[in-house]
């Protein structure tokens, strides 16, 4: 058994953890250059915690401009073992309503403009991501998010672009009904890529604020819109935040599905 330590990556609206002991922002130094902000660090419930405003305090990050490789070697050198991703998302289907969450599964990447790796020429390493996602650490998400009496989705098709504009209506068309994505944003990727390069089990939970463009009883999308929705989205994030520490345990096994074990059998490059 090794000590939990439960990385929050916090989306537009979430900047902050509730409730943690001995808190403390930290800076951290990595050679992918400096994270989106300094690090929140603390305890709640016995466990140790870390959260990260993915945007930086004061929203001063784009999509493409947030430092995802710097984020995520931050987290791993804090002794981060789960990194829990709470962002806002539009939504594909009529059944996942503004105000739902969903504990996504699946990723279509659709980002152009991001350093994806953390490999490069020297050291070359392919880890799978037919399964992004930690099952183990959606699980508690999912349990946590049932237990705030938030209306919860388990499973579902993330559709990250690249932004900062929103969709076309062709483009929102094409995404729901030719490639069933089931929502989309602007951030997951490559962060779980990255975290999946880093060994780190990682879960994605979606909050809900609008119908992107497609639904023909709702306007286009805009930011007044996911505002309004987002702040009481924000208050549910922090709630189930909350209660992740009860349901994940001060200690940890080793991943059963592999997760912290991901470049067992990914590098390429000779030792020599
Ligand atoms: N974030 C929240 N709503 C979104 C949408 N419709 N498209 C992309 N990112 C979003």
């Amino acid at each position: 058994m090794t000590p939990t330590r439960i990385a929050v990556i916090g989306g537009s609206g979430i900047y902050e953890i509730d409730g943690l002991e001995d808190a403390k922002w930290v800076q951290v130094a990595t050679p992918w250059g400096k994270p989106s902000d300094q690090i929140l660090t603390g305890t709640l419930d016995g466990v140790e915690m870390a959260f990260l405003p993915r945007h930086g305090r004061g929203h001063v990050h784009t999509p493409t401009s947030v430092p995802y490789r710097a984020n995520i070697d931050a987290l791993k050198r804090i002794g981060c073992t789960d990194v829990i991703s709470v962002s806002a998302c539009g939504s594909f289907r009529e059944e996942m309503a503004p105000g739902d969450f969903v504990i996504i599964d699946q990723f279509i990447d659709r980002t152009v403009n991001r350093d994806k790796t953390f490999f490069g020429p020297g050291c070359v390493a392919h880890v799978s991501v037919a399964h992004p996602t930690c099952p183990r650490l959606s699980d508690a998400c999912e349990t946590a998010a049932r237990d705030a009496g938030i209306n919860v989705h388990r499973g579902g098709t993330y559709l990250a672009m690249e932004g900062p504009q929103f969709s076309t209506l062709a483009e929102s068309r094409m995404y729901r009904e030719s490639w069933c994505a089931d929502v989309i944003g602007m951030t997951n990727m490559p962060e779980a890529k990255l975290a999946r390069e880093a060994e780190l089990c990682y879960a994605s939970v979606a909050m809900i604020t609008d119908y992107d463009s497609w639904h023909p009883d709702h306007g286009e999308v805009d930011v007044t819109q996911i505002i309004a929705t987002l702040t009481g989205n924000a208050d549910k994030g922090r709630n189930l935040v909350a209660r992740l520490p009860a349901l994940l345990g001060a200690e940890r096994a080793p991943c059963p599905h592999f997760c912290d074990r991901a470049l067992e059998y990914a590098i390429m490059t000779s030792p020599e």
